[in-house]
């Protein structure tokens, strides 16, 4: 007998050039996993629209984010790609669940006052940003939801909700998922120490040129202790082990120059079959991709959607 594999689907905001904290933090523990599940990877750009302004940007992110997941080695016949924006059932279930839900519960979320805290003025979307999120995850009977710390609340937000729903209506309807938080790796340390964040102006590139890469790897921040590069060392260690550098840093002691070339060929090394692999794959098979994995999407999320219409009523 073969048990069904459980749900896993995560989000994408489409939102830019992709770095290697980006790929430590979080595409390569989803390359780790998600064959063990039935997995969904949706492209969140009804999500993006509570910021962007610039339809062509927007528009090329899309493509650019799918292409990335395949570069690094996402197989589209293992996990359903799709785009939120292809599928009306996440705007028609997120109504649904921004009616289960009050007002001061939403002004609760970090996402909405942290917009504000910083003067900036939130739009209604962003205010309900954590029910569209919970539609996306809802519709698909999702059991887990591996994300970055800094979406936890967003799943909880999703469990609260849900359960309202099926309390509200007296149903065991929807699911109640699971976050699965990145943290294996930790923190990346950027070209400063800090975190890399591409806020922080302080990141590597991930499917950067041999230029970029050498140009970001020569900006490290160093000490002039004479010891050892401490945020040259960190970088090099998301490559290799410690066993491998640290005789190499011993006996390079102080020779900064010489220990960041080395690095910045083990990134290219690294970095290079991606980049080559990610230049192929064209517009075309992109839209190609998201076309079938719209098609099953839809499939599965119109039958959850026919069930809620029948028990709000609405069908
Ligand atoms: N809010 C998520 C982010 O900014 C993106 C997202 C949208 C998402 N819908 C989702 C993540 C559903 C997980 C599940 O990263």
């Amino acid at each position: 007998m073969t048990t069904a594999k459980k749900r896993l689907l995560t989000g994408l905001q489409p939102s830019g050039a992709l770095h290697i904290g980006n790929y430590f933090g979080a595409l390569k523990p989803f390359l780790d996993i998600y064959e063990n599940y039935e997995s969904f990877l949706m492209v969140a750009d009804y999500h993006a629209l509570t910021s962007s302004r610039e339809p062509e940007v927007l528009r090329q992110n899309i493509l650019n984010i799918v292409r990335d997941y395949l570069a690094v080695g996402v197989d589209p016949e293992k996990a359903i790609i799709f785009r939120q924006s292809d599928n009306q059932d996440h705007m028609e279930l997120g109504w649904v669940m921004d009616c289960m839900v009050t007002v001061p519960f939403l002004m609760q979320a970090h996402s909405y006052k942290d917009k504000v805290a910083k003067g900036l003025e939130p739009n209604v979307g962003l205010f309900t940003y954590p029910m569209l999120q919970a539609a996306d995850i809802a519709l698909y009977d999702v059991d887990v939801v591996p994300v970055g710390e800094d979406q936890r609340q967003h799943i909880e937000y999703t469990r609260e909700v849900v359960g309202k729903f099926n309390r509200a209506y007296g149903v065991e309807l929807l699911k109640e998922p699971k976050e699965l938080i990145y943290d294996g790796v930790g923190v990346v340390p950027g070209l400063d120490g800090q975190k890399m964040s591409k806020s922080y102006g302080n990141t590597i590139p991930l499917f950067g040129t041999t230029e970029e890469i050498t140009k970001a790897v020569m900006k490290i921040v160093t000490d002039s202790s004479g010891e050892k590069p401490v945020n040259v060392y960190a970088i090099h260690r998301l490559l290799k082990s410690a066993e491998e550098l640290d005789p190499i840093y011993e006996e390079h002691k102080g020779r900064y120059g010489d220990l960041k070339k080395m690095l910045a060929a083990d990134l290219e090394e690294f970095i290079a079959p991606m980049r080559e692999r990610r230049n192929q794959i064209t517009d075309d098979e992109v839209r190609e991709v998201l076309a079938a994995g719209a098609k099953k999407a839809k499939e599965i999320s119109g039958d959850t959607l026919a069930k809620v219409r029948k028990t709000i009523g609405i069908d």
